[in-house]
């Protein structure tokens, strides 16, 4: 059997929350990602500071976090994403790692479309995306609204919370999802940070 480590990925969340309950997800997706062996880095986009612009461009995969506001990404993460034009050019985020997360009050709420934006947004950085790697919940006769991926997405995590409730209203099913994309985004980025760095020393053999 193989004794071989695998390497301890660098994970980024770059999250946007305008009254804290994508900021709840964003923090379940940090404790899946640490639960699987990642060193994480939690980044509001909104006070995002140069030290925080390093952390972003030194991890391995970048996780893309906002609430879905008039069908689509928030204007603050709108701004992040605008902000981020120069790396594009430069391609500093080529081939890292991505994935994403929105949450919003409807059950849909288009947040489909957030998701499709959060996947474009990286292909533009020429980044590769993970998928959320669930089963679809609560889409049968014996389901419940407590099964994982409740809400059914592939793309990436999605999250419906009451757009009348606190921070403590955000559902438990969406919080185990966000842990379950912090957690494959951190072992999916160990795999491919050990493959690159064992196609290097091949290389150099
Ligand atoms: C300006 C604005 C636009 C919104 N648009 C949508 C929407 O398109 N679809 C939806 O389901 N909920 C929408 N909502 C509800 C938010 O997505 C929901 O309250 C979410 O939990 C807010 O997350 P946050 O606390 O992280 O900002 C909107 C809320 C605001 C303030």
């Amino acid at each position: 059997m193989s004794s071989y480590v695998l390497p301890q990925p660098r994970v980024a969340i770059a999250f946007h929350s305008g009254y804290g309950h994508t900021a709840v997800l964003a923090e379940a997706v940090r404790r899946g990602a640490e639960k699987a062996g990642a060193h994480v880095a939690l980044i509001p986009v909104d006070t995002i500071t140069d030290e925080q612009w390093s952390e972003l461009d030194a991890a391995d995969a970048l996780i893309f976090g906002t609430p879905t506001y008039m069908g689509g990404a928030s204007a603050g993460f709108h701004a992040f994403a605008e902000a981020t034009g120069g790396r594009f050019v430069d391609g500093t985020w080529a081939d890292k790692i991505a994935a994403g997360f929105t949450n919003s009050a409807s059950k849909s709420g288009d947040k489909l479309n957030t998701l499709t934006f959060l996947s474009a947004f990286a292909a533009q950085h020429r980044m590769i995306w993970v998928t959320l790697g669930l089963a679809p919940g609560w889409n049968a006769l014996e389901a419940s609204e407590h099964d994982l991926n409740r809400l059914g997405f592939w793309i990436g995590a999605g999250a419906s919370t009451p757009q009348d409730g606190g921070i403590d209203t955000v559902h438990s099913s969406d919080i185990a999802t966000a842990e379950h994309l912090g957690a494959r985004v951190a072992e999916r980025t160990a795999v491919f940070v050990a493959g690159r760095a064992a196609l290097a020393g091949s290389a150099d053999a």
